[in-house]
């Protein structure tokens, strides 16, 4: 088992601040969702320099619905604009583009740009960018839950058969293996329904930084702190010290 961390493999990440950045600038909050946007660009930019190969972003949550309307349709319609001016950037660098969390609520354009990036940028083989939208942990763990139910209903899956393999293949981030590294910025520490069954054994990582100013810098003293930590994984710390000189 990887004890020693060198780069993640798997970077999540909550892009927490935007609303507070805006108001210490005297804008609106959706101006802070904008400099969120370029921010966002830049780390996209510098994990796939580092070796990353999965970044996770949650962009809008299942609870992010409850926000005052002007701002919901503001997110939205970045989020459009954002797809059509970054795609073909995306793709000819390599990045494939998978979307989680249940998409209905959105504008059928919106939902149909997400398909047309995903397939666009399906050979993408440098980084795959999974943007968490209408996600919630808790809404994924309840629609694998109702996708097993159903293929034991048609007689294609065993009570029995259920373990953790299963299960995850089930959630919307099937396939991905699970965060090495988790960062949540805006100085609130909370997972607030990220990825609840990936994160199990994440490291996890604070920054009070806000993320509009949440730098390249700042991602590498993140991945810095990573390179730090013993991951276990539930073993003795002398059990992890001997497989490092295995
Ligand atoms: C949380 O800050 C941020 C969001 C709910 C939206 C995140 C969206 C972006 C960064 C732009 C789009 C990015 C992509 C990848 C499409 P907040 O509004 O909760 O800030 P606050 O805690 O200061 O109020």
């Amino acid at each position: 088992m990887g004890a020693v961390p060198s780069e993640p493999k798997h970077v999540a990440i909550i892009m927490d601040g935007n609303g507070r950045w805006a108001k210490h600038h005297g804008l609106p909050r959706t101006a802070g969702h904008q400099a969120g946007l370029e921010a966002a660009r830049e780390i996209v930019r510098k994990a796939s320099e580092h070796g990353i190969r999965i970044l996770s972003l949650f962009a809008f949550s299942s609870e992010n619905w409850l926000r005052p309307k002007a701002e919901v349709h503001a997110l939205i319609r970045l989020f459009g604009e954002a797809l059509d001016q970054e795609i073909d950037r995306l793709v000819q660098n390599g990045i494939q583009i998978r979307f989680i969390g249940d998409r209905s609520g959105f504008p059928n354009r919106l939902q149909e740009a997400m398909q047309r990036a995903e397939a666009a940028s399906f050979a993408g083989e440098r980084l795959t960018l999974v943007i968490a939208v209408g996600y919630g942990g808790r809404w994924d763990l309840c629609q694998a839950a109702r996708t097993l139910a159903r293929r034991i209903h048609e007689a294609e899956l065993s009570e029995d058969r259920i373990n953790e393999a299963e299960f995850e293949a089930c959630l919307s981030t099937g396939g991905l293996p699970d965060p090495d590294l988790f960062i949540r910025t805006g100085g609130e520490r909370r997972i607030s329904n990220f990825l609840l069954w990936n994160l199990a054994y994440s490291e996890l990582y604070f920054s009070d930084t806000l993320w509009p100013d949440f730098t390249v810098k700042h991602f590498e003293d993140a991945l810095n702190d990573y390179r730090g930590r013993q991951r276990r994984f539930g073993r003795t710390p002398g059990q992890v010290r001997c497989s490092r000189h295995a």
